[in-house]
C-alpha cells in the first residue's frame, strides 16, 4: 500500500475518536473494539500520529488523549474535511517527495484514477515551468492533480487556465483580498512577487489525451529568509501578504473543492466561461511590459489573451500573438527606474 493512503484511513479513524472525545482520555481498549484491530495495532497508529506532529498524551490505565494538531496535510486531515466527489478521494501524502509531478506520471501510468492527488511537505527537486528549478520548503502548498479529460490535446492548456481561475478565486475568497492576480499564462502574483505557478504535463497520443498532471505550487506560509537570494526580490508567499501564518489545511481543502467545480464547469460549458474570469483576474491587462518568447524578447502593451489562451501584445501598433513564453516583470521595473 503507498504511504498516505492505506494507512490514513485507520489513522483518520483513531483521529475522529480522540477529536470526538475533546478533553477525556479515550482507552486504548475502546478504540480496539471499536475499529477491530488489536491494541498493539492501535498502539502503533497513535505513534505513527506522534511521528507526524501530532501531540498525543498517553497515560497507562486511562489511554489516548490529543493535544495538539499539526498543520499537516495528511490523508487523515483530508479525509475529515474534503467536500469533493473525486478531487483528493484518491490521495498520496509524503513527507518529502522529489517532485509530485514526477510521482502522479509514475501512478497515472499505473492505472490511477481522475482526480488522484499526490502532496508532499517538501520537494528536493521540484520542477518549474521552462525547465526550471521550483523551491519548495516546508510551509508550501505543493501538489499534484491528475486528469482524465476526453478531449483533444489541442485542449489541453485550456487546463491550465482552470487552475489558475481555481487558485486565484480561491485564495481571495479565503483570505479576502482582491490583490492577487494571474500573470499569463498561469503565475499567482502579488505586487509583481510570484506566489504561486502551475506546471502542467500532458500524455497523449495523436488525437486523445491519456492523462494530464498539474502541478501546483502556492508559497504559503513560506518565510522571506527561506527563498533563496536570487528568489527574494522575486518571490512572495501568503502569509507575508496576510501578515499571518494560514491554515494550509483549510485552503488546501477549499482548494480542491473550487479546483472540481471549476474542472466540471469546463467540462460542461467549454472554456469561454473559465477564460472570462481568467481575465477578471489578469493582473498586467494595458499594462507596457516585455514578453519573452521562444524567438527572442518582445517590448509592448498587453492587449488580451484570445480564444485560445493566446497572449496578444500590441508592438508599435501590430498585434503579436504569443503563445508559448513569459511576462518580464522585472523589466518593467528596470524600465520604470530609467
Ligand atoms: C512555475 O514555474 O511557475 C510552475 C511551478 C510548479 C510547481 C509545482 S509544486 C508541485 C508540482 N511538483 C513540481 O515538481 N512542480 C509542481
Amino acid at each position: 500500500m503507498p504511504p498516505g493512503k492505506g494507512d490514513g484511513r485507520m489513522q483518520y479513524k483513531i483521529l475522529e475518536m480522540l477529536k470526538k472525545s475533546a478533553h477525556a482520555y479515550v482507552s486504548g481498549g475502546d478504540i480496539a473494539r471499536n475499529l477491530s484491530v488489536s491494541r498493539t495495532a492501535v498502539w502503533k497508529h497513535i505513534h505513527a500520529l506522534e511521528d507526524l506532529g501530532y501531540k498525543i498524551r498517553s497515560i497507562p490505565g486511562k489511554g489516548y488523549r490529543l493535544m495538539t494538531v499539526p498543520d499537516l496535510l495528511t490523508p487523515a486531515e483530508i479525509q475529515a474535511g474534503l467536500t469533493t466527489k473525486s478531487f483528493g478521494r484518491d490521495y498520496y501524502y509524503f513527507q518529502e517527495l522529489a517532485s509530485t509531478n514526477e510521482k502522479l506520471k509514475e501512478l497515472a501510468r499505473d492505472r490511477a484514477v481522475e482526480g488522484t492527488v499526490v502532496l508532499a511537505e517538501k520537494q528536493s527537486a521540484g520542477r518549474g515551468r521552462l525547465g526550471r528549478s521550483w523551491h519548495s520548503p516546508l510551509g508550501g502548498l505543493w501538489f499534484s492533480l491528475l486528469l482524465r479529460p476526453a478531449i483533444l490535446p489541442l485542449r489541453a492548456p485550456e487546463l491550465t487556465f482552470v487552475a489558475a481561475v481555481a487558485l486565484a478565486e480561491t485564495i481571495r475568497t479565503f483570505l479576502n483580498v482582491d490583490s492577487i492576480g494571474i500573470k499569463w499564462p498561469n503565475d499567482l502574483v502579488w505586487q509583481d512577487k510570484k506566489v504561486g505557478g502551475i506546471l502542467t504535463e500532458l500524455n497523449a497520443e495523436m488525437d486523445r489525451v491519456n492523462y494530464l498532471v498539474i502541478g501546483m505550487g502556492l508559497n504559503v506560509n513560506v518565510l522571506p529568509e527561506d527563498f533563496p537570494e536570487e528568489l527574494s526580490h522575486k518571490a512572495a508567499s501568503l502569509a507575508e501578504m496576510s501578515a499571518a501564518s494560514l491554515s494550509r489545511l483549510g485552503l488546501f481543502l477549499e482548494l480542491l473543492q473550487v479546483l472540481e467545480k471549476r474542472y466540471y464547469q469546463w467540462l460542461k460549458e467549454g472554456f469561454g466561461p473559465i477564460l472570462m474570469d481568467w481575465k477578471r483576474y489578469d493582473a498586467y491587462r494595458n499594462k507596457q511590459l516585455m514578453v519573452s518568447t521562444p524567438t527572442g524578447k518582445l517590448w509592448g502593451r498587453i492587449v488580451d489573451v484570445d480564444e485560445q489562451g493566446s497572449l496578444l501584445l500590441d508592438v508599435g501598433g501590430q498585434i503579436q500573438k504569443i503563445m508559448s513564453g513569459e511576462i518580464m516583470v522585472e523589466e518593467k521595473m528596470e524600465e520604470r527606474g530609467r
